[in-house]
């Protein structure tokens, strides 16, 4: 359904059916967002849906109301699905058990972020044709990344092979028993993958001992052309956004589309990609029984 929905979308002037007609989709979100956010409003306007917009410091949350209380009052003004993005883990899940409507985890804390995997698998698989035996290394603040874990499962389930790249205070204490293979030298990984996604250092939290410096994690884990050229690799690359130039990756690998074979910057096509993803995720939930 999506690879549909992006078929359309990169056309001119592209036009879908109105199968969300008279569906109300709140867009939650309590931390921010410009991808996540606007390309479930788009998706929702493609699909003829209304959307309510909500952000935790123009609504009643300012003045005190729970995250309970803020989804009963707009279940009570008949909203149809809730798209959430909260900066508690758990929270898409806590709506769910108190809501009949559905619920869309848009990333809850460092927990998960499913439709971002979505889309990446849906980039990976739309480039190389497949995931099965695909080899994706996840480079970067594995231990703080939703979009890592909930890549991490998805690739895994598809039958890729998954490998995480960081440095040992920036894995997950369980990374051993997650099935994948684990780098802490940047050269070995590359030579390692078909294709790598980056992930953003969380300058937030860069501060809380996990790194010596900065410039210690980017001479180590950025990804530059200097060093895909050092074991000669040309690597498919993804970054969920936003991202930190010169820090996780170079201006020019981040913004390299050219030459083809050579490493690939995929980072707005993952962008339109999202859009497309997630018509199909709100269509396959609010109109299950329509095509694209
Ligand atoms: N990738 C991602 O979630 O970006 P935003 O925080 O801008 O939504």
């Amino acid at each position: 359904m999506a690879a549909g929905f992006k078929k359309k979308l990169v056309t001119e002037n592209p036009s879908f059916e109105p199968t969300l007609l008279n569906k109300r989709i709140a867009l939650c979100f309590f931390e921010n967002s410009t991808r996540t956010r606007f390309s479930f409003e788009l998706a929702s306007r493609h699909l003829g849906a209304s959307t309510l917009s909500f952000t935790a410091s123009s609504s009643s949350v300012s003045k005190g109301e729970s995250l309970t209380d803020t989804i009963r009052n707009l279940e009570a003004m008949k909203v149809d699905a809730f798209v959430l993005r909260h900066p508690s883990s758990g929270a898409a899940d806590l709506i769910t058990g108190i809501t009949g409507k559905s619920v869309i985890n848009a990333g809850d804390g460092a927990h998960e972020h499913p439709t971002q995997a979505l889309l990446d698998m849906f980039t990976l698989r739309e480039y190389f044709g497949k995931l099965e035996n695909l080899r994706v290394i996840i480079i970067g603040d594995v231990l703080h990344s939703r979009v890592a874990r909930s890549n991490i499962y998805g690739l895994l389930s598809a039958g890729a092979s998954v490998g995480i790249c960081s440095p040992v205070t920036l894995m997950p204490p369980d990374a051993a028993k997650l099935g994948i293979t684990l780098f802490t030298d940047l050269d070995d990984a590359i030579r390692w993958a078909d294709t790598a996604i980056v992930l953003r250092l969380q300058l937030e939290r860069a501060t809380g001992g996990y790194l010596p410096s900065l410039e210690e994690y980017s001479f180590y884990y950025g990804l530059t052309d200097e060093k895909l050229d050092r074991v000669r690799k040309h690597l498919l690359v993804l970054h969920p956004g936003p991202i930190n130039r010169e820090i996780e990756i170079s201006n020019h690998v981040a913004d390299r589309i050219q030459p083809p074979g050579y490493s690939q910057s995929m980072l707005l096509e993952q962008v339109t990609n999202g859009v497309a993803v997630r018509m199909a995720v709100l269509q396959t939930l609010l109109a299950p029984d329509t095509s694209c």
